[in-house]
This record gives structure tokens, sequence and C-alpha cells, in this order.
């Protein structure tokens, strides 16, 4: 699916977001400190926009990308050439032990089969301290918004994403995938499951995002 919508990720990214896209991506980048000198993985980095916020965040920090769609991955490189990407599985990382400072996701715990076996994969490949940091859209709590919101996702993004993607059926499962998605309490839970500490989300963009961290 990402591969087939990926010349067009972009463009409905900005257009869905109201140009927001990037500031909701520095906001959770923030949140993972890359440090001075360190290394940070994105997973599932897609288009590689949210490896740039961390790069942005932290200009001396190398960056790794892994994703498994190479249309996806093809645009990050062509886009962001300093940046490392790899092909590979977030769910089977072909990297080692203990390698990086922070490791985010953003976009993807949705489309995940087992969010559990995520949360392991990032664990093991932090280093102690690291920062495992992973954004998502979410249904907003406040009720009038909620259902304000839920119109405009619902309905209009479909529409929309059909139209300037030319496959509607991508945004049409968008929406579908966040509604049935587990309820932040219970990320939270897998994140402290695996064996991260400290955990805690924050809600970003009127309640219509939230991040997680954890702490290795
Ligand atoms: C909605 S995009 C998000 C891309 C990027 N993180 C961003 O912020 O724009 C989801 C990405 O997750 C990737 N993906 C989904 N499941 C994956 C998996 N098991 N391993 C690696 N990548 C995966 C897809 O190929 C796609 O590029």
């Amino acid at each position: 699916m990402f591969d087939r919508i990926a010349p067009r990720y972009d463009l409905m990214n900005a257009v869905m977001t109201f140009g927001q896209h990037r500031a909701m991506r520095r906001a959770a980048a923030r949140l993972a400190q890359p440090p001075r000198d360190g290394l940070a993985l994105d997973l599932a980095t897609g288009t590689g926009d949210f490896a740039a916020a961390l790069r942005a965040v932290e200009p001396t920090c190398r960056v790794v990308g892994v994703d498994f769609a190479l249309e996806m991955l093809q645009r990050g490189r062509e886009k962001y050439p300093v940046f490392d990407f790899l092909a590979g599985d977030l769910l089977r990382l072909p990297l080692p032990d203990h390698a990086f400072d922070c490791a985010v996701n953003g976009f993807v715990l949705r489309n995940v089969a087992d969010v559990r076996a995520a949360f392991a994969e990032m664990y093991r490949v932090l280093k102690p301290g690291g920062r495992a940091v992973s954004l998502e859209i979410t249904t907003p709590r406040a009720p009038v918004w909620q259902n304000i919101f839920g119109v405009y996702f619902d309905r209009i993004v479909p529409r929309l994403g059909g139209w300037l993607s030319g496959k509607p059926e991508a945004y049409r499962y968008l929406p579908q995938s966040v509604r049935e998605f587990l309820a932040p309490a219970q990320v939270v839970e897998l994140l402290r499951a695996v064996g991260f500490r400290d955990v805690f989300l924050r809600y970003l963009m009127l309640g219509t995002m939230v991040v997680y961290v954890g702490v290795k």
C-alpha cells in the first residue's frame, strides 16, 4: 500500500495536516533528545521526514532510517542523501543490540501486526538510557471536537486522499486503522511490558496526535 501511494505521500501529508506535519514530527523528535554526535534510528522512516526532524533537533547526530517499502525509501534517499536508509522489517531489525541513543517511529504502530514485538525490537537496539518515541494519530477525547474531527478525518480525508493520490482505499484505511487501534493507555502498558521505564504520553495538535516516550 505504501509503495503505491509513495509518489503523493508527502503532498497528502502536507494537505491533510494543513502544513503542520513537520512541526508535529519536530515536537516528537525533541522528546527523543538525540545527543550531540549521537546515533538515532527512525523506524518505518517512509520518505524520511521524521529522520529529518531528528536531524533538525540535533544537527550533529547521525540518522539511520529503516522501512520495508522500497518506493518510500527511494524517495527518502533522494530527499535526504545524507542519511543511511536500510530496507528492513521493524519487527526483525537488521541491526545490532544496544547501538542507538534514540529510536523513533511515526504513524506506523497502527499498521504493525504485533505492537509489543515492535517495542521489544526498539528496546533491543537502544543503548541503556536511550529513548524510544512513537508518534501516532489518535481520536481526540473532547466530545464536540471529536465529532468535528470525525467528520473531517472519516469523510473528507478519504475523498481528498483519493483525489490527490488516486488510491482512495489507502485513505479509507487510514481513519479505519486509527479507530481500530489500541487505546493510548494500552500502548503505554505495552511499552512498560517490554521493559521501558519513565513512560509517558503527550498529546499534540489539539489531541489528534499522541507521542509515547519511554527510556531503556
Ligand atoms: C504512514 S508511513 C509513515 C512514514 C514516516 N514515518 C513519516 O513520518 O512520514 C508508514 C510507513 O511504515 C512502513 N512500515 C509499515 N510496517 C512496517 C514494518 N513492519 N517494517 C518496516 N516498515 C514498515 C511503511 O512501509 C510506511 O513507509
